[in-house]
Formats: structure tokens, C-alpha cells, sequence
């Protein structure tokens, strides 16, 4: 038997109730905010990501799924939309077409990382990137859009996790001085540590190892060397989050895995998901849009993991999705008019009921389970001496009341369905 490639997962029709419910509050919060959608290709040209992302993160270093094309391009699928998103932007001058630009998607993305709960290798995200303006409102309506959706979906157990990472000239100051102080604490530090001393240090925050989690428990923390701006910058934000009673915690730690950020960065925590328990994060990242072509605009985003958050939906039992339910079945008493059914199904599905009628040849009693099995509000009898009379039987299957209508007056049909 061939299998699903490990980590990638099949959505079964059961589970999709509750992906149209997630992007159905997606949409709304979106479009309340006016976002418009932007859908960009599933692959690009690697480098796209390599320079974008940053070399030196696990997404680029260790994760893309990266092949080479019949033409011996090198493309890749794409690991995360902000890249894409800026890509586009650049290449349809869309900062020409208007001052501001708040765009929104959702769509699978692709990291081959190991696979465990809420962790796959092919997953889902939706998110949204500003580009065009450096207020910091626009930071603070990133996470108040987040927490907004998270909120709708009924989620509870959630910290809203915020810091800032400042502008890149006080950043490299701010890294010498982490790199002193490690460089004192070197043979304490895990190997992937060291490694990372030269390729991207303030990853060393993110490490699991006990040994480098007892030593940046005492590094110097980049928000003590923020510049005025970015300090003030920070501030607005804050208070934008404290006016729109979303609560937060100041991480000083949270440095978040991509190279592009500037400012603010932040995540939302589920406290119901077990290890994988970021929900979504982003930030500011002011360069980003110069470094892949474009102008010297400034942009900000953010990042959503719909596994995650359904899975946190399932964990605190969250969800009312339902799958719609069938509002006519229609059995077919005698199987020469099966045409009859079909037609009358037909009519009454273009009138807008969601119908169903028997395709199997079954018989009535289990054609009436299956009317059972898709609760069916009502049940229509097509054959035996009614039938013959020029007429069809109408059940309620609630109240089991029954009434006979001409097998011709379909509008008849629906509305009884529709006063019920
Ligand atoms: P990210 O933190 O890499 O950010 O991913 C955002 C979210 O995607 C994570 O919080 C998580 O919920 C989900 N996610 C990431 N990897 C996986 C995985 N392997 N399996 C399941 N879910 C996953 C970004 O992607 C940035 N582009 C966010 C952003 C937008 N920043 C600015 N604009």
C-alpha cells in the first residue's frame, strides 16, 4: 500500500467542517481590517528564500525542500509567505497602485522538519504583511488581528508573547556584547551553540540544551541596548495592545527564527498543545522589501499554524462546526423511477436544498437508515399507489407528521421544507 509522505496529512471530509469554520473567521477578521487576499505560487526560485529568509536560519539551512527543475533551475517549496508576498509586491509595482498595501492568505507551506504533534513537514498557515508604512499601529493590529481570530475560535488558554529587536545598527552592537559575554562561557555552551556563535547568535536564546539555557539565563538582553526610536516605537505598540485590551507579556528572549525582522516581533502561546505550542508569530521587518529588489519600504506581519490552532481547538473543546446537514432524502419506493428522483433532486438542489437520493439500488428500509445516518430533516416517498395517483409523501422527520403533494409542484415541496 502506498502511504501519505510522513509528515504530510490527508484533511478526510469529517475534518473539514472545522477548516471552513477557521477560514471563514480568517476571512471575516480580515476583511473587516481590509485585507485583500494575495495568492502566489506554491514554489519559487530558491534563492528567493535564501536571501530573504537568511542563510543562516534552520529554515534555509535545514529545511526547505529545495530540487532542481528539468531545467536545472533550483526551485523550492515554499517554507513560509512573507518572502513570496514581498516578491510579488516588488515584482507588480504595487506600491505604484496604491500608498499602502494589507494583504492576507492562507495556503500549505513546506519545512522538512521532524515530525511530532502539531509539527508537519507539509503544513497550513494563514497570515497577513503590511507594506508601505512604519506605524507602529499597524504592529499592534497584526497581534490584536491574531488574537481576535484565536478568540473567535474560542481559544482561552493563550499568552500573547511581544519584544523588539530594535534596527540593525544597534542590533550588531548589541551582538558584540552577547558575543563577549559567551565567548567568556564558551566551553559551557552546547556544539550546536558555538556553531551558532558565528552564524546566527541570538538564536542561542531559542536552544532547548540545559547547558546554553543556563548560560543566556544571565546574557545581556538586546531591549537594553535599543536605540530612542525603536524604544519609542515599542511603547506605541504597547499601548495600542493595552487600549484594545489585549494582554501581553514582554519576552526579552523572543527572537523568533527568521533573519528579516526590525522592531517588534511576537508570538501567541497555546497553553493547551503540548511542546509545538506557538501559534502563530511575526513581526516588523523594514528591510526586507530593499533586500529582494524593491524600494526602502517598511513592512509588517504575521504567521498562523492551522494545525495548531485546531488542534488547540480540539485539546479545549472549542469547535460548533457541524457538517451542514441534508435537508431532503429523497427514497425511491420503485426503482423505475429512479430517473423521477433524480430529476426531482435536481430541481429542488438548483432551488438551493441540499438533497440527497439513493445511488446504490438499496432497499427502502435502508435507504431510510441512510436518511437516518445524514439526519435528514425530511423524506420524500417517490413510488407505490400515491405515486400512481399523481402524487408524492412528505415527512417531517422530527414531528413525523406526513403530507401528500402533486409529484409535480416541487415549489410546494420546498416550501414546506423552508417554514419548518
Ligand atoms: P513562523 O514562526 O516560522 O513564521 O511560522 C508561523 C507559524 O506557522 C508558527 O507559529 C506555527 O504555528 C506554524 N508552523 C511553522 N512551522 C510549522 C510546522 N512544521 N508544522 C506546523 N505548523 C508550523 C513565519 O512563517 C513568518 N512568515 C511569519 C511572518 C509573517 N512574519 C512576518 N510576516
Amino acid at each position: 500500500m502506498i502511504k501519505a509522505v510522513t509528515g504530510t496529512r490527508d484533511i478526510l471530509p469529517i475534518d473539514i467542517p472545522r477548516w471552513y469554520q477557521l477560514e471563514k473567521i480568517v476571512k471575516d477578521v480580515f476583511g473587516k481590517f481590509n485585507y485583500k487576499e494575495i495568492r502566489t505560487p506554491i514554489f519559487e526560485v530558491t534563492q528567493l528564500f535564501s536571501r530573504g529568509i537568511g542563510e543562516g536560519t534552520d529554515i534555509v539551512s535545514k529545511e526547505m525542500y529545495t530540487f532542481l527543475d528539468r531545467s536545472g533551475d533550483s526551485l523550492t517549496l515554499r517554507p513560509e509567505l512573507t518572502a513570496s508576498v514581498v516578491r510579488a509586491f516588488v515584482e507588480h509595482s504595487l506600491d505604484k497602485k496604491q500608498g499602502l498595501n494589507k494583504l492576507f492568505y492562507i495556503g500549505p507551506m513546506f519545512r522538512q522538519e521532524r515530525p511530532q504533534a502539531g509539527r508537519f513537514r507539509q503544513f497550513h498557515q494563514f497570515g497577513a504583511e503590511v507594506l508601505g508604512s512604519h506605524d507602529p499601529l499597524l504592529d499592534a493590529e497584526m497581534i490584536i488581528m491574531a488574537y481576535d481570530i484565536l478568540a473567535a475560535l474560542g481559544l482561552k488558554n493563550l499568552e500573547v508573547k511581544i519584544n523588539s529587536l530594535g534596527v540593525p545598527s544597534s542590533r550588531d552592537e548589541y551582538k558584540n556584547v552577547l558575543r563577549e559575554y559567551l565567548t567568556q562561557h564558551i566551553d559551557k555552551l552546547s556544539d550546536e551553540s558555538k556553531k551558532r556563535m558565528e552564524l546566527n547568535i541570538l538564536r542561542i536564546f531559542d536552544s532547548k540544551d540545559e547547558r546554553d539555557k543556563s548560560v543566556m539565563k544571565d546574557a545581556p538582553l538586546l531591549i537594553n541596548y535599543l536605540d530612542d526610536e525603536s524604544m519609542m516605537h515599542f511603547d506605541k505598540v504597547k499601548k495600542a495592545l493595552s487600549n484594545a485590551n489585549v494582554p501581553f507579556n514582554v519576552d526579552a528572549s523572543l527572537v523568533r527564527g527568521l533573519d528579516y525582522y526590525t522592531h517588534t516581533t511576537f508570538e501567541i502561546i497555546s497553553g493547551s498543545v503540548g511542546s509545538q505550542s506557538a501559534l502563530c508569530g511575526g513581526g516588523r521587518y523594514n528591510g526586507l522589501v530593499k533586500e529582494l529588489g524593491g524600494a526602502d519600504l517598511p513592512g509588517v506581519g504575521f504567521a498562523a499554524g492551522i494545525e495548531r490552532i485546531l488542534l488547540a481547538c480540539e485539546n479545549e473543546n472549542s469547535f460548533l462546526a457541524d457538517d451542514d446537514k441534508a435537508e431532503l432524502y429523497i427514497v425511491t419506493i420503485d426503482k423505475t423511477l429512479q430517473d423521477f428522483s433524480f430529476q426531482a433532486a435536481l430541481q429542488l438542489r438548483r432551488q438551493g436544498l441540499l438533497v440527497e437520493i439513493d445511488y446504490l439500488s438499496r432497499s427502502v428500509k435502508a435507504q431510510m437508515r441512510e436518511a437516518n445516518r445524514l439526519d435528514a430533516k425530511f423524506v420524500l416517498f417517490v413510488g407505490g399507489d400515491e405515486f400512481a395517483k399523481g402524487e408524492v409523501v412528505l415527512k417531517n422527520m422530527k414531528s413525523g407528521e406526513q403530507v401528500n403533494i402533486s409529484n409535480e409542484n416541487f415549489d410546494e415541496i420546498i416550501n414546506k421544507i423552508r417554514v419548518s
